[in-house]
């Protein structure tokens, strides 16, 4: 797909990684909506959004909300969704708060959302790109509610791509990423990013530009559907 003069949506597209989707396809030539619960103050939090873009409120959960939406934009050739959804449960499966468990699959309803209500507006030729994340092929202590997740993510697509064709599915899969879903700050954010890699092939945290490339490559190849790609340094090696 040319991107250029196309029309974009993309659910969480107001920082990390969605933001910088956002930024890439713009900078193609895209017509770009950005979409959050709150994207009131993603310009005064940001330097880096650019002005052309229309800014949505919608919460990927409220399945009436994410249908009016994208009924309001249709049609559209691009749909992206980087929505963490909510909140995420991490540390031994056995100890975890089985709700805390089950609340981490608000991306997958989130997710499910977007592609459900949102694929009938898109164009014949159209392309949708999900992020899972890299526990989803390498379970890691601690990370049983990530991994289930991002295997259900990925699932979802392998699954939909071929009743969706001539329209295009995939999923992008990041490792570490430097965002704001990361809270710490300052030396205390260093540290913590350098021992969440340091045992990696490519042994730092990735950037949110780097991934935004992996999605922006699954929005231009026509021949790609159905499947992963992995942006993560090298941790399904390591
Ligand atoms: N960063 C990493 O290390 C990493 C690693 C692996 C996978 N991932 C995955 O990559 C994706 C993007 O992560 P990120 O690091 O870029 O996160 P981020 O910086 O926290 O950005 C998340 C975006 O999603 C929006 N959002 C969250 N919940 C939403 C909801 N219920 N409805 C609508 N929008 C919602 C947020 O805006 P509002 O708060 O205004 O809604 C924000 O725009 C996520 O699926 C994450 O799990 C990230």
């Amino acid at each position: 797909m040319d991107i250029a003069g196309k029309k974009a949506l993309v659910f969480g597209g107001t920082a990390g990684i969605g933001l910088a989707a956002v930024r890439q396809l713009v900078e193609l030539g895209a017509d770009v909506v950005a979409i959050s619960r709150d994207p009131s103050q993603t310009r005064s939090i940001s330097e880096d959004v650019p002005d052309s873009i229309t800014l949505e409120a919608c919460d990927v959960l409220d399945r009436d909300a994410v249908a009016a939406l994208c009924q309001k934009h249709a049609p559209y050739d691009i749909l992206i969704s980087a929505a963490t959804g909510g909140d995420r449960a991490f540390g031994p499966f056995l100890e975890m708060d089985l709700d805390g468990y089950q609340g981490s699959f608000a991306k997958l309803w989130g997710y499910a959302n977007v592609v459900r209500l949102g694929a009938q507006h898109l164009s014949e030729e159209g392309s949708i790109v999900l992020v899972s994340g890299s526990p989803a092929r390498k379970a890691s202590a601690g990370l049983a509610a990530l991994s289930s997740v991002g295997g259900a993510v990925e699932a979802l697509v392998r699954a939909v791509a071929p009743e969706i064709y001539p329209r295009r599915l995939n999923v992008v899969s990041p490792g570490t990423i430097d965002t704001p879903m990361v809270l710490a700050q300052g030396d205390e954010r260093s540290e913590l990013l350098a021992s969440m890699t340091e045992g990696n092939i490519i042994p730092r945290a990735g950037t949110p530009d780097e991934v935004a490339q992996g999605i922006i490559f699954m929005v231009q190849n026509d021949f790609v559907t159905g499947t992963t790609i992995d942006v993560d340094g090298g941790v399904l090696l390591s």
